[in-house]
């Protein structure tokens, strides 16, 4: 083995490319607000066949830990398996350990404007983040992919390029329109068995007015210092189109341009086209 196998560099200094996955792993894979918390919400409530207790009682960060910031998740290798595990990871991007034992992914797709007017949201009330300027100059950024994680359309294409990997791909929209059907889905992707009882107790714990009001899950835990939710909630409306009350008209058409262009070999049919 030499240094390009076992390696990465990062700064000029090699750190290891290898992350220990196991084949019966669980990985949400979204770019960033596209409904990361709410498949922290779901997936647990799925292999706990609608348990309530992990979600009331232990932190969505926690209970679903980043990939990306893996050296601060205790006893990794002493978590029950399947281990379910997020990250905002671009396909690129993953640790080639995680690609070579395939483990299941959900991929979690969201309409872009409705992503950029929710990431700009997000920016002005997360103190860790830039702060976004003016509606226009964040849109530029997000266009450019000059925001954390990179350019959604590189993320969407480079995801849905994987075909060699497990994905389950879903997206955001159709979570709104049918939570049901959606749970269903992820269910029968993640082989447990539920009944239809099961399935909407976890649909009514996930529905947005529900899930706002779980502490463990709304991020009221974090000092307001770092997100302040007076700005905006982390949960803010949670609704598909929301874009349309903010994008002015030239914005749209400058978006749905550069959309056309970025997306036109893509041969997915997304629900909000
Ligand atoms: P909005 O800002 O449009 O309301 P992420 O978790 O990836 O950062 O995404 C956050 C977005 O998901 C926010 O969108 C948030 O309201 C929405 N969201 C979180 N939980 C939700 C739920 N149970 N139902 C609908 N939307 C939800």
């Amino acid at each position: 083995m030499t240094e390009e196998d076992l390696y990465t560099v990062y700064k000029g200094v090699f750190l290891f490319k290898k992350i220990h996955a196991q084949k019966n792993d669980i990985l949400i894979v979204t770019y960033p607000k596209s409904g990361t918390v709410w498949m922290q919400e779901i997936v647990p409530l799925i292999l706990s066949q609608g348990d309530p207790v992990v979600v009331d009682t232990v932190p969505n960060w926690d209970r679903v830990p980043w990939l990306e910031a893996r050296a601060y998740i205790q006893n990794l290798d002493q978590r029950p398996s399947p281990r379910v595990f997020i990250t905002h990871f671009q396909y690129n991007m993953m640790p080639t350990g995680f690609l070579k034992v395939k483990p299941r992914v959900i991929y979690v797709m969201r309409n872009p404007r409705d992503v950029f007017t929710s990431y700009l949201h997000f920016s002005r009330m997360a103190s860790y983040l830039v702060s976004p300027g003016t509606q226009t100059e964040f849109l530029n950024k997000f266009l450019d992919g000059k925001v954390i994680f990179g350019s959604w359309f590189d993320h969407v294409k480079g995801w849905l390029s994987a075909t060699e990997q497990h994905i389950m791909y879903i997206s955001y929209e159709e979570m709104i329109l049918d939570l049901e059907a959606s749970v269903t889905r992820m269910a029968q992707f993640l082989d447990t068995p539920l009944d239809s009882e099961m399935i909407r107790k976890i649909t009514d714990r996930c529905v947005f007015k529900n899930m706002k009001k779980n502490k463990m899950s709304n991020y009221s835990l974090m000092p307001s210092t770092m997100m302040d939710q007076n700005v905006s909630e982390f949960l803010r409306k949670g609704i598909a189109g929301d874009w349309k009350n903010h994008l002015t008209a030239a914005e749209a058409e400058n978006f749905d341009e550069f959309y056309r262009k970025q997306m036109k070999d893509v041969k997915y049919t997304f629900v909000w086209d």
